[in-house]
């Protein structure tokens, strides 16, 4: 039988990756697709880019929307990033009644409900596995092998430039702007790596988890996202010396008043197996009611890791050639029809153990006032250590460890404690949790 020829929009790191292991392993892809698949087209920005890898036996197409266009082409596979064009020619494949391979985390989390709604009416497939923790099979393993299970959570490391940049930080007390420049050398990191260390590349993410996790519509502008731009190697030093770490997680929760959307950084328990997943790699925590805790682990950002992940969502379209349109895997894991909106918690109503660190002039009753502010917003001590004072400095670091409280009240006691007269600047607030 004939290959299945994909036309694949981008050449970038993705791109490659997608072209190279469709070659050193056509056999075995063949053998399991039961057709050999080939990228017969392609079209990046600047095709003349000197490239790492061989296009020989691909054509070349300037413009996108000829490629999508392209009536030899059957399956498009879009890994150019960004919304707008991207939206654009994802949305003209399905109106040809092509299928998508994605590995477009922003465009499924913002435009994914139109674009699902477009496919499910086309009788097409939009593959999104590379999308969310590179080449871990997380969406697989949540839409269709937890699916007896009741999910309550999901929460992990799902960016692998921050945990790149965290572990550096610990490991080689490496300067923030020296480790993110490597990360993206190595091509990690986003087109504009504020979306990895400001979160937005984890909110992403965790919209298309939740939504899968709980058969809830993608909602990315409910997903409350902090980055790591303000964690310095003080508080991971001091977060240590309590028996935690510093992660960047994205946490989504099923509680009995809502769902939690939330990234930010996270004090875990260093013996947590997430408290130990270093570098570039991402780690994802599933509990289901039936399964109990599951967790998924390996490279989350990588050209080959991504390709892995594109690669395998190609196969699954070419065995699903001749199936019933309707008998197929559902986009969100949930029928579409069956998607049920849930109430997102705000912040303010979130409960968690904080981690906060403070500059107090080194004086009578500072510590007091302090205990004093945090117990009448009801906020219970847990831990609390102040540094001995270094020769010459006048301000000494008091670092206090909460019990778990609504984020309202600790918001409130933040605004007391930073208008204590003898509290220097801002306060460092570094939300905890058991992932338990
Ligand atoms: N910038 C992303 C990351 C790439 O660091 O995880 C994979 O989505």
């Amino acid at each position: 039988m004939e290959p299945v020829k994909v036309g694949l929009l981008g050449l970038g790191i993705v791109g490659g990756g997608t072209i190279s292991v469709l070659r050193r392993n056509a056999t075995e892809i063949a053998r399991r697709a039961g057709r050999g698949i080939i990228i017969t087209h392609a079209s990046a920005r600047d095709l003349k880019k000197p490239r790492e890898f061989s296009l020989d036996g691909i054509e070349l197409l300037g413009d996108p929307l000829e490629l999508v266009n392209h009536p030899e082409v059957e399956i498009v596979a879009e890994l150019i990033g960004g919304t707008e064009l991207a939206r654009e020619l994802v949305m003209q494949a399905i109106s040809n009644g092509k299928h998508v391979v994605t590995a477009n985390k922003a465009l499924i989390a913002i435009h994914g409900n139109e674009i699902f709604e477009a496919a499910t009416r086309k009788g097409v497939i939009v593959a999104f596995e590379a999308a969310v923790a590179g080449g871990i099979p997380i969406i697989k393993a949540i839409r269709e092998g937890l699916a007896g299970n009741s999910i309550s959570s999901v929460a992990g490391i799902i960016n692998g430039t921050t945990n790149f940049i965290l572990t550096a930080m610990r490991e080689q007390a490496r300067s923030f702007e020296d480790v993110l420049a490597e990360a993206q050398s190595l091509g990690y990191a986003e087109a504009n790596p504020t979306f990895d260390v400001e979160g937005i590349d984890a909110a992403h993410k965790l919209t298309i988890l939740a939504a899968i996790a709980f058969g809830i519509p993608l909602q990315f502008e409910k997903v409350f996202t902090e980055g790591i731009t303000q964690i310095t190697i003080e508080d991971i030093g001091f977060a240590e010396r309590f028996g935690y770490r510093i992660r960047h997680l994205g946490i989504a929760r099923r509680t009995s008043e809502g769902v939690e959307l939330r990234v930010h950084p996270t004090l875990i328990p260093e013996r947590r197996l997430i408290a130990n997943v270093d570098g570039v790699r991402n780690a994802v925590l599933v509990i289901g009611d039936a399964v109990g805790p599951t967790i998924y682990y390996g490279a989350g950002a990588g050209a080959d890791p991504t390709a892995s992940a594109v690669v395998a969502d190609l196969v699954d379209i070419v065995r699903a050639f001749t199936t019933d349109p309707g008998n197929r895997v559902p986009h969100l894991a949930f029928q579409s029809d069956a998607l049920s909106y849930e109430e997102i918690l705000p912040m303010e109503e979130i409960s968690t153990a904080y981690y906060l660190r403070m500059q107090a002039l080194d004086r009578p009753g500072v510590l007091a006032d302090v205990t004093r502010i945090l117990g009448e917003s009801g906020i219970s001590i847990e831990a609390i250590l102040q540094r001995e004072p270094v020769e010459g400095a006048s301000f000494v670091p008091i670092i206090i460890l909460t019990q778990s409280v609504q984020e309202k009240y600790m918001n409130q006691a933040i605004e007391k404690l930073e208008a204590l007269p003898n509290i220097n600047g801002r306060i460092m607030r570094i939300r905890m949790d058991p992932l338990a």
